[in-house]
């Protein structure tokens, strides 16, 4: 490992907000040197979904382990390290409780800073990491299992959030729909993978509009029409095509998104555009984003999907710009499991 300048900041991060048990070294805001993420999915699977005392369990059985691994993998030791970084909501209380006091443990015996993160300005912040050009200020899309959000990123850490689901949010969408046709827990990446074989114009599922604001979103309704379909089918004894069921659900979602993202990229007059959270790693969402922005001459900006997922890394790279504008938390950090950006 090269040898280390006193100018380098080098944030120790931690993220146990829900399923994933995750912690990373992050150099500079942009560079991940390590990025370790012990999954819980396998455990959570067999119940349809994460079961949070479960997952507190298993955060507190694997977070030392998790952490000892990302140093070693940075190869750097915790004198080295300048801040650490934890997610402090919001997410599941018990489990991002775990998570914060073993930030403030390690803040507290090696006497480093610590630095609360919250989850939703982490998620957005993976997208600084593969590309190194991209600064505020431009619009992103969060979609994730708990968020659907479309978010004016005005600096680092600063947002203006202009739409908001009003109900479901888009992975939790994803969830319900592959559980209904029988796929199982996280249903995204299931609904992904299906949709490739099936036809998105098969079935015309509602695309919802909230007559208040043009830029929220609203989900129940998309899910309610894919149940009474599946139901209509089992009355009349027709078999379900699942595949087409899936892509065309998928389509329903991903023109919503789109559609109310590109309008929200034109009104506010940014040209650049960025999605991030679990349902951005979506190959088809991706592509539509791609084509659509590129017909518009807007840059596109995307992370790798293992950084739109649940990660510590997002969480080192917000830190560090919370960090270099001197933000510090005390040890009376806790979880906020409602926080609001
Ligand atoms: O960001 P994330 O890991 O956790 C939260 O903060 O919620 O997002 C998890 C969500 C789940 O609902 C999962 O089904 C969805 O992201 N997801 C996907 C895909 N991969 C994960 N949704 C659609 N397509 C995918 N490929
Ligand atoms: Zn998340």
């Amino acid at each position: 490992m090269e040898q280390l300048n006193k100018s380098e900041v080098l944030i120790l991060a931690i993220e146990t907000s829900c399923d994933e048990t995750a912690a990373s070294v992050v150099k500079n805001g942009r560079e991940v040197l390590s990025n370790v993420i012990y999954t819980q999915i396998a455990l959570h699977t067999q119940f349809g979904g994460v079961v949070p005392e479960i997952a507190s369990r298993k955060h507190i059985e694997k977070i030392n382990q998790v952490i000892e691994q990302a140093l070693q993998e940075a190869e750097v030791t915790l004198q080295e390290i300048s801040a650490i970084a934890v997610t402090n909501g919001p997410g599941l209380v018990g489990a991002l409780l775990v998570g914060v006091a073993e930030a403030k443990a390690i803040s507290f015996a090696a006497g480093i800073p610590l630095v609360g993160v919250h989850h939703i300005s982490g998620h957005i912040s993976a997208n600084y990491i593969e590309h190194k050009e991209l600064e505020p200020p431009f619009v992103c899309l969060v979609a994730s299992g708990g968020h659907s959000h479309l978010v004016v990123v005005k600096d680092y850490g600063q947002y203006d959030i202009i739409g908001r689901t009003r109900d479901d949010a888009a992975g939790e969408a994803f969830d319900k729909v592959a559980r209904a046709i029988g796929l199982g827990y996280p249903g995204g990446p299931k609904i992904d993978g299906l949709s490739k074989e099936g036809n998105p114009d098969a079935i015309p599922f509602p695309r919802a509009k909230v007559a208040e604001n043009e830029y929220d979103f609203s989900f129940s309704g998309l899910k309610s029409a894919v149940l009474n379909y599946l139901n209509s089918c089992r009355m009349k004894g027709e078999e379900v095509n699942r595949a087409d069921v899936a892509a065309s659900f998928q389509k329903a979602v991903i023109d919503v998104l789109v559609e109310h993202s590109l309008h929200a990229v034109k009104t506010y007059g940014y040209d650049k555009f960025a999605i991030a959270g679990g349902v951005a790693s979506n190959s088809s969402l991706r592509a539509a984003f791609e084509q659509e922005c590129g017909k518009r001459g807007i840059a596109f900006y995307h992370p790798s999907p293992v950084f739109c997922t649940d990660n510590a890394a997002m969480i080192g790279v917000a830190g560090y710009y919370e960090f270099i504008r001197g933000i510090r938390h005390g040890y009376d950090l806790n979880a906020v499991p409602n926080a609001s950006l």
